[in-house]
């Protein structure tokens, strides 16, 4: 209580963030990957610490890293380890938030030497990863749970189905339709969509996104 006095609303309270792409290996050399830096998870990280929160971040391949007192980062490669430290952390965690650029699928098999150049086109079979945060969403108890979207193009209607195909209490939409928004860009814009209210945002940075997550957060669990 002395905590909340301080300012420190959430200093009671243990946060587990996903972020950063996965790196799904093909060979000893190669891999399918994307361009997310882990940015976004990295300024919703340094927002909870900043509340107070205690927070465990599994973070993909990024070159991006924080240290803080009361901040955990796990470095995993791909989907499946990804899942694996969710899943060994997730029973007691209060928030957990997944802004990971996971990869939908991974080759289904890893070529134990490099690929060698031969014919003039090359097939790789490839098979569906586990959805970590879908995994999260069936075990949830009394857990509070956030997702990201990305969509394209019936961005609020598919924004719900995820938010209920993966038992979130909220999903944030980042929004396509808009210059300076998206993977790759300083700024974002999102909506924040729940089962029965919807809030949108301007255009800001970041960590001004990030402020506003958490106060929704903050919001809904204190
Ligand atoms: N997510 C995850 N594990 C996956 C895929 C997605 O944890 N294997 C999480 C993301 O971190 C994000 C949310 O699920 O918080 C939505 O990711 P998105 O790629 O938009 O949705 P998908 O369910 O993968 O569906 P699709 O890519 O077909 O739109
Ligand atoms: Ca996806």
């Amino acid at each position: 209580e002395d905590y909340i006095a301080e300012g420190l609303i959430l200093a009671n309270k243990q946060f587990l963030i996903t972020a950063g792409p996965t790196y799904e290996p093909i060979d000893p050399v190669r891999f399918i990957g994307n361009h997310s830096s882990g940015r976004m998870g990295m300024e919703i990280a340094k927002e909870a610490l900043s509340l107070g929160a205690k927070v465990h971040l599994v973070l993909g391949p990024s070159a991006l890293d924080h240290q803080h007192t009361n901040l955990q980062i796990t470095r995993v490669q791909t989907a499946q380890q990804m899942l694996q430290v969710c899943l060994d952390n997730f029973e007691h965690t209060d928030v957990t938030i997944a802004t990971a650029a996971v990869s939908d699928y991974r080759p289904a098999e890893v070529a134990s030497q490099k690929i060698k150049k031969k014919s003039d086109t090359l097939s790789l079979e490839l098979v569906k990863n586990p959805d970590v945060l879908k995994t999260l969403g069936a075990q949830k108890s009394k857990q509070f749970l956030v997702g990201f979207a990305l969509e394209t193009e019936n961005e609020a209607e598919n924004a719900l189905i995820k938010l209920n195909n993966k038992n979130l209490d909220f999903i944030v939409l980042n929004s396509m339709n808009n210059k300076g928004a998206g993977f790759q860009h300083e700024t974002n814009k999102i909506s924040i969509l729940a089962a029965d209210y919807k809030k949108e945002f301007e255009l800001k940075s970041k960590a001004d996104v990030a402020k506003d997550i958490l106060a929704e957060i903050v919001e809904r669990i204190t």
